[in-house]
């Protein structure tokens, strides 16, 4: 006679019977590596917010996403961090991220290079805008042509101004760039999961907070409807960050869209969960655990400052 209750404990039995019943993975090609790039050459500086993870300059960038892409990395995100702030240098062919691009293109031609695109570490005052929504988005779209023009095969505008897409869309078009693509940060929150990035990338708001343009907490509904705005304006992809505290919403995005959406593993849960296992406190599991949850939840790929050790096989999950 058959049990009158069903058994699930034979298919965690062993590592290979779980394996067989594993509905999700991570694989290097799901990753995408945030840089934070700076000014000179031989520079590898230590963030002391985010143990692990350096600011580079373009040379040594280059080097080591050569040195990555042999082990499987696919993707970078950059961002610039200039010594001096001052807006139009985010434009400038010069700027720092412009000058980067062609150095890592040449040095590892297959890589996939995505630029954020944001005034914050840029301006005096550490603010993603300069006041006015639409004078912001003709900054924005400025950018975005100077890293298309670059080389970037993607830009990733990270401001939450309103029809920045369709401002950054209208001018690839004008300057006959048509063919790069747009990742937009367009369910981004105003978490306090980003202090770690601010020291990273120098652009802590001198004054106030993100809250007057960034998506607020408790709303899910609000980022389907500004998911939708931007693919509506010609995003190609779309991102959700921060990830963890966010995970109903990329779930929500993956049923509502069919572009890819990413989940961005933000600084704040990076430090945290790598402070955890550092003191003692927690596995080092707990890391593989919390990127699986990002793809179980629908996402795409993972924008994550773990990339490396996901491409070292220090972090994976079996
Ligand atoms: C700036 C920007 C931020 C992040 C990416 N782009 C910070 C912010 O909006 O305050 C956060 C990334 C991270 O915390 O890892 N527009």
């Amino acid at each position: 006679m058959n049990d009158p209750f069903k058994r699930f404990r034979w298919r965690r039995v062993d590592a290979a019977t779980r394996a067989k019943f594993r509905e999700t993975t991570l694989a290097a090609q799901d990753f995408i590596w945030p840089l934070f790039l700076v000014d000179g050459h031989g520079v590898c500086e230590n963030i002391a917010a985010m143990p692990g993870v350096c600011r580079y300059s373009a040379d040594v960038a280059a080097e080591v996403v050569r040195e990555y892409v042999g082990r499987g990395l696919r993707a970078v995100l950059l961002f610039g961090v200039p010594r001096e702030k001052g807006i139009a240098q985010a434009w400038d062919p010069q700027g720092i991220v412009a000058r980067a691009i062609p150095l890592i293109a040449a040095a590892a031609p297959q890589i996939e290079i995505i630029t954020d695109v944001c005034l914050c570490s840029y301006t005096h005052d550490g603010a993603c805008h300069v006041g006015d929504n639409d004078t912001t988005c003709e900054y924005l779209a400025r950018i975005a042509v100077s890293h298309a023009r670059a080389g970037a095969h993607w830009v990733a505008p990270s401001d939450m101004m309103d029809g920045r897409v369709w401002f950054i869309r209208r001018a690839l078009q004008a300057a006959g760039l048509a063919q790069t693509r747009i990742m937009s940060y367009a369910a981004k929150y105003a978490s306090a999961y980003y202090g770690p990035f601010r020291e990273a990338a120098a652009c802590t708001p001198q004054a106030g907070d993100r809250r007057d343009h960034q998506l607020d907490p408790p709303n899910a509904r609000e980022a389907l409807e500004e998911i939708a705005a931007d693919i509506e304006e010609g995003a190609a992809a779309v991102i959700v960050k921060p990830a963890l505290t966010y995970l109903d919403v990329i779930w929500r995005a993956r049923a509502a869209v069919q572009v890819p959406v990413i989940a961005y593993n933000v600084s704040g849960e990076y430090t945290m969960l790598r402070q955890a296992v550092a003191a003692g406190m927690a596995s080092p599991r707990i890391i593989a655990e919390t990127l699986i949850s990002m793809k179980r939840a629908g996402a795409d790929r993972i924008i994550s400052y773990f990339t490396p050790d996901i491409l070292d096989g220090t972090i994976a999950w079996d």
